[in-house]
């Protein structure tokens, strides 16, 4: 089996110019220019896919590297079902395929695999592959590398709304009393930070329906590569540039 891991950037000549006290602790990543990347090289679109599951790995590392604590990754939204189903196949093979590959690595760095997204609709092979890396990743205590998969926010804001409005009318609590924590903990995302920094790539300048309520006050960053040409480097800057950030929440500096 080939080892696709690169050697950790921790003492490299890359990582020193990053502060080790000041990285976010959970990076957000829209994964973006697979297909554009693919026909600039006059490749099928899933050729862009394969090459962003490499830079899935790269990007990884380099979280890992300089201690980044939950790393989500967009690999498939609640709109992407529209396209076509060879692609929409492809891109449910990749998380078996990337998970056979590395997750005998991901579980000695010591990386909890984790998932946000809806199950219903997704294949049983691509469940199966998650379920297997989650169960085996369990007790690590490293880096979450959590894929957002058949993940839309619009529709987990909404799920929110409707399991609280549903306490409200049993009676369990009174409208008036609905807390922003509250309904955090309804959300797909519950348990977790909210997102630190969130990393597009290809040049696109916009949300497209991830993490709509977590994004409040997320530092934007955004790079006009493709994902798949992504890497290490592009990560740090991103990094260092998340690091001059004045991050006020709406107070004064
Ligand atoms: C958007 O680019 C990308 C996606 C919809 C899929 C992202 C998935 C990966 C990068 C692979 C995930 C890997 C694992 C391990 C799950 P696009 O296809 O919309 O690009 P385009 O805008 O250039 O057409």
């Amino acid at each position: 089996m080939v080892r696709l891991w690169k050697k950790s950037k921790i003492g490299s000549d890359k990582a020193p110019a990053i502060e080790q006290e000041n990285v976010p602790e959970h990076v957000a990543v829209i994964m973006d220019g697979n297909g554009r990347w693919a026909k600039q090289r006059g490749l099928p679109r899933i050729a862009g896919h394969h090459a962003g599951m490499k830079a899935v790995k790269r990007v990884t590392i380099a979280a890992d590297s300089i201690g980044v604590k939950a790393l989500t990754m967009y690999a498939f939204s609640t709109e992407n079902w529209n396209r076509p189903q060879e692609e929409v196949d492809y891109l449910m093979k990749l998380p078996s395929e990337f998970l056979a590959i590395e997750l005998q690595e991901l579980i000695e760095k010591n990386v909890q695999v984790r998932m946000t997204g809806w199950r219903e609709g997704l294949p049983g092979h691509t469940l199966a592959a998650l379920d297997q890396a989650e169960a085996d990743t369990r007790h690590n205590t490293g880096l979450i590398l959590n894929f957002a998969l058949n993940y839309g926010s619009r529709r987990e804001i909404l799920e929110a709304v409707k399991a609280v409005a549903r306490e409200a009318a049993e009676g369990q609590l009174s409208p008036d009393s609905i807390t922003e924590s509250h309904f955090a903990g309804k959300l797909l995302t519950a348990g977790m930070p909210d997102p630190d920094l969130l990393i597009r790539t290809s040049g696109e300048l916009r949300l497209s329906n991830f993490m709509l309520w977590q994004s409040a006050y997320t530092e934007f960053w955004f790079s006009n590569r493709y994902w798949p040409e992504f890497g290490d480097e592009d990560f740090f800057e991103a990094i260092r540039e998340y690091q001059h950030r004045t991050r006020r929440y709406g107070r004064l500096k």
